[in-house]
């Protein structure tokens, strides 16, 4: 037999004795943090009931669609992989009659996951997941708890600068005059959409704006937004929760267009993001579900939470400990357009101040000018030196010092001299 029949599936790893003392540190963290925060731990099976996932997660949704590992057990009935913790989690409180005892619950879990997605870097088919779930309050105080934990655990567990990005998707209210906007606005350019999105497209057209192959179009991005047709109940509860968030000092950014894959949310949506990590940014991600404990068979009770992937938690804190091992430097050089008149003006530039002693470089690979200021500000860099055909034009340069973010220009000759001034403020 051939040593790839005995190769691990594709999607999985294996933790190495090397590997698994950042892996109890995260489950360490886990049981402390959450356990101040006078969460419980829940345990459910690996595998439930398929209709568990189909009725909680939701049949449009891509995980239900294509990636769950379904299969019959011996002519019983269908079973499947859990494929995220919420819907065990939600089917466990139904069904242990969790409801009859303290509300809300404060549940908290740790385990793997299972889906089958095409595997990269931060996506994988066995993963782990790290999880609160809070079920049987609506009070916008508990959506701001839940955020804030998400945000101090990334903290503990050394992520220093994830993006909050928040949302309200509102209700089965809103949403109905949402969808039937969103339906007309679309409508033209129904049938060139892919076929997931035709598929959904009556049944759950939100989805299209979170589609990976159709959302950056024209006609997608200018789609009606859910915030612009919220009821006024679910209008009153995201106020409410953005100044929760306020109250505890958590900043975010609203995003109207994060809608998440998952059918189940309300109101509240929120991910964690950090852009470092590569094209699956997202390290933490949840959001209210004031529909899916009656929908699993239990009494009208609202819940909320979040998940987080471990193995995204340890990749984006492997990048940040690079970066910060990595030599800083005192200006980096942004060039925009690639005029030869600009790259010489910019060769001129580095080699001036680096004789005067400041530590300088630039881009070498051809980069977008965001790609170029992301890098000046993970060099560290106090001053981004801006040259672009005006400046060349004027024989001149644009400082701009990336702490107070204020930027003028000076004149070739005195940038330098200008630079130097900057960093010894
Ligand atoms: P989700 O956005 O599907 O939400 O997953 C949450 C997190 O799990 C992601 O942000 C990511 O860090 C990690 N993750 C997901 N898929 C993979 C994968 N294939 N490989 C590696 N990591 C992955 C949920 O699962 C919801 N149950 C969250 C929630 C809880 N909402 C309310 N309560």
């Amino acid at each position: 037999m051939a040593m790839a029949d005995f190769a691990r599936p594709r999607g999985t790893y294996d933790i190495k004795p090397s590997e698994t003392p950042a892996w109890q540190a995260v489950e360490d963290l886990a049981r402390t943090l959450f356990s101040h925060y006078h969460f419980e731990e829940m345990r459910t099976p690996i595998f439930e009931h398929t209709e568990v996932f189909e009725r909680g997660v939701g049949d449009t949704s891509d995980i239900v669609q294509k990636e769950m590992y379904t299969f019959v057990t011996r002519g019983e009935k269908s079973v499947t992989l859990r494929p995220e913790g919420t819907a065990g989690v939600v089917r466990a409180f139904v069904e242990n009659k969790l409801y009859g005892g303290p509300l809300p619950a404060k549940l908290w879990y740790l385990g793997p996951m299972f889906r089958y997605e095409a595997p990269q870097a931060g996506r994988n088919r066995q993963f782990h997941q790290y999880g609160v779930e809070v079920i049987g309050s609506s009070d916008p105080r508990v959506d701001a708890e839940v955020i804030e934990l998400g945000a101090r655990f990334l903290l503990e567990a050394g992520v220093a600068d994830a993006r909050l990005e928040l949302n309200s998707v509102g209700c089965p209210v809103c949403r109905a005059a949402h969808r039937a906007a969103l339906i007309a606005h679309l409508a033209p350019i129904r049938g060139s959409l892919c076929a997931d999105c035709q598929g959904r497209f009556e049944k759950n057209p939100l989805r299209i704006l979170d589609c990976k192959k159709d959302r950056d179009r024209p006609e997608v991005k200018s789609s009606p937004r859910i915030t612009e047709y919220l009821c006024a109940d679910c209008q009153t509860q995201y106020s409410a929760v953005k100044h929760n968030l306020d109250v505890l000092g958590v900043s975010y950014v609203e995003d109207s267009t994060l809608v998440r894959g998952l059918d189940y949310y309300t109101q509240t949506t929120f991910e964690f993001v950090d852009d470092r990590i590569g094209a699956k940014s997202t390290l933490l991600a949840g959001g209210r579900y004031n529909g899916l404990v009656e929908q699993l068979g239990g009494p009208d009770m609202p819940g909320i939470g979040f998940a987080g992937g471990v193995e995204r938690l340890l990749l984006a804190r492997a990048v940040q400990e690079e970066e910060e091992g990595a030599a800083k430097i005192d200006a980096y050089i942004v060039t925009f357009g690639s005029d030869l008149t600009i790259f010489d003006a910019s060769l001129r530039v580095l080699s001036l101040l680096r004789k005067a002693g400041v530590t300088a470089d630039l881009d070498y690979a051809g980069r977008g000018v965001k790609a170029q200021m992301k890098t000046a500000d993970r060099l560290g860099a106090r001053v981004a030196v801006l040259l672009g055909d005006e400046e060349v034009a004027n024989g001149a340069v644009t400082l701009r010092d990336l702490m107070t973010k204020e930027q003028n220009q000076v004149s070739e000759d005195a940038c330098v001299e200008a630079v130097l001034a900057l960093l010894s403020r």
